[in-house]
């Protein structure tokens, strides 16, 4: 069965791009069949993460508006043996997605891939909910601070609305020194305010934020904790998908 996973958050900026590709590359080398859907329409940057920018011919858009078939539009990220993007359009007008185009889209990739991984755009407008819609799980990224507790209870209601049973937090740039300081919530605190499972943390590290503008996932630096971290991350889900 594909698990369709959207990675999305109530802020921009708190680490979906990060986590989608770090996560899809640790799936993909562990030998499962794994899709990055970019679905940031005018603002796709999971290709440049992965370093597939020059490859980009044909993106969703055009396999709704009917100009290329989808496997046409699917590219492949060579260093893995089945991990696979389909590419949001850089221009916007021409690129807003219908329910209907992503239960079509994702209904034939679901036969052919184990995972799904959909990089949701910022905010909960038409774009966003079509970006959910078909997902089964939510990995929601968020960060230690107040603010960000609340704005994912919000959209936790939203999530909810739209079906999602599976949604699962995700603190991201998680700093050390920053326990010390009272102004920030602690872990327990945040278990506590927001109504799904913290699957775990990516603490704040440079190479994370190199990596992003390297063109390599940093999971894909032998050994590094970062491969440990992901795989755990994808373990708790996996375990508590099965409970
Ligand atoms: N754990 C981390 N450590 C260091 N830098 C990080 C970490 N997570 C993300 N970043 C950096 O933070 C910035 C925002 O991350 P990212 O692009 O993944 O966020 P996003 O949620 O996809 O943003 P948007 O809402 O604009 O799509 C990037 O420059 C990325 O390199
Ligand atoms: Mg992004």
């Amino acid at each position: 069965m594909c698990e369709i996973i959207a990675v999305t958050s109530g802020n921009g900026g708190s680490g979906k791009t990060m986590f989608a590709a770090n996560f899809a590359s640790v799936l993909a080398m562990s030998g499962c069949r794994v899709l990055l859907m970019d679905l940031n329409a005018g603002l796709r940057n999971l290709d440049i993460a992965l370093g597939l920018e020059s490859q980009i011919v044909y993106d969703i858009a055009d396999v709704v508006r009917g100009i290329c078939p989808l496997d046409k539009a699917l590219i492949r990220d060579s260093r893995f043996k089945a991990l696979y993007l389909l590419s949001a359009s850089q221009d916007h007008a021409k690129a807003s997605l219908r329910t209907a185009d992503m239960e079509q889209i994702c209904g034939v990739l679901s036969a052919r891939f184990d995972f799904i991984i959909i990089d949701t755009p910022a905010g909960l407008g038409r774009d966003w909910r079509a970006a959910v819609s078909q997902a089964n799980i939510a990995v929601v990224l968020m960060t230690q601070e107040y603010s960000s507790i609340r704005e994912t209870e919000s959209l936790d209601i939203n999530l909810q609305k739209c079906g999602i049973r599976h949604r699962y937090a995700i603190i991201n740039r998680v700093r050390r020194h920053d326990h010390q300081h009272d102004c920030f919530p602690d872990l327990e605190e945040i278990d506590e305010a927001i109504r799904m499972p913290i699957a775990g943390g990516v603490i704040f590290d440079e190479n994370i934020h190199l990596s992003m503008n390297s063109s390599i996932p940093v999971v894909c630096r032998k050994d590094s904790y970062i491969v440990r971290n992901f795989k755990r991350i994808f373990l708790r889900i996996y375990n508590d998908l099965r409970k």
